[in-house]
């Protein structure tokens, strides 16, 4: 049996449209949230920091993360984790995490990189032996 020749032209056409339809439907990431500036007191009780990061896109995206311009392995790490694109940091170390963060989104699409966030611990001023100077030693405080 045959078609006749305009089912088999509309069939085409729809055919082409979903291809362009599924197509369509895939996005590369874009920003929801990026990083901030985290500025953390030295005599801060908080064991952990997080840098934000979230971003949508289809398929979802997946995140890397860089310290200083060097990406960050996750894998072989036991005080940084991932949580959804956040960067979450344990046991903060005032000399291992100090430094400029970055953020990059990436799906099978395209890939997009964030604003540049510091993290840094915050010194107190105290005052020994008459003047003033910078307390950034953490068992001091
Ligand atoms: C990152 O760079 C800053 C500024 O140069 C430096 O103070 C810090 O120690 C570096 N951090 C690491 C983990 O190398």
């Amino acid at each position: 049996m045959t078609l006749p020749w305009k089912l088999l032209l509309l069939l085409s056409i729809i055919d082409r449209l979903t291809d362009c339809l599924d197509s369509a439907s895939y996005h590369g990431p874009r920003w929801r949230m990026e990083p901030a500036d985290l500025f953390i007191p030295i005599d801060s009780i908080e064991e952990e920091a997080t840098l934000t990061c979230d971003a949508k896109g289809t398929p979802p995206p997946q995140y890397r993360w860089s310290l200083n311009g060097t990406f960050i392995n996750l894998g072989l790490d036991r005080r940084r984790r991932l949580s959804g694109g956040n960067l979450i940091i344990g046991n903060l170390d005032r000399y291992q995490d100090v430094g400029m963060y970055q953020c990059m989104a990436y799906n099978t699409v395209g890939a997009i990189l964030s604003r540049r966030a510091r993290l840094q611990f915050a010194c107190k001023l105290i005052k020994m032996f008459g003047v003033f100077t910078q307390n950034c030693i953490k068992a001091l405080v």
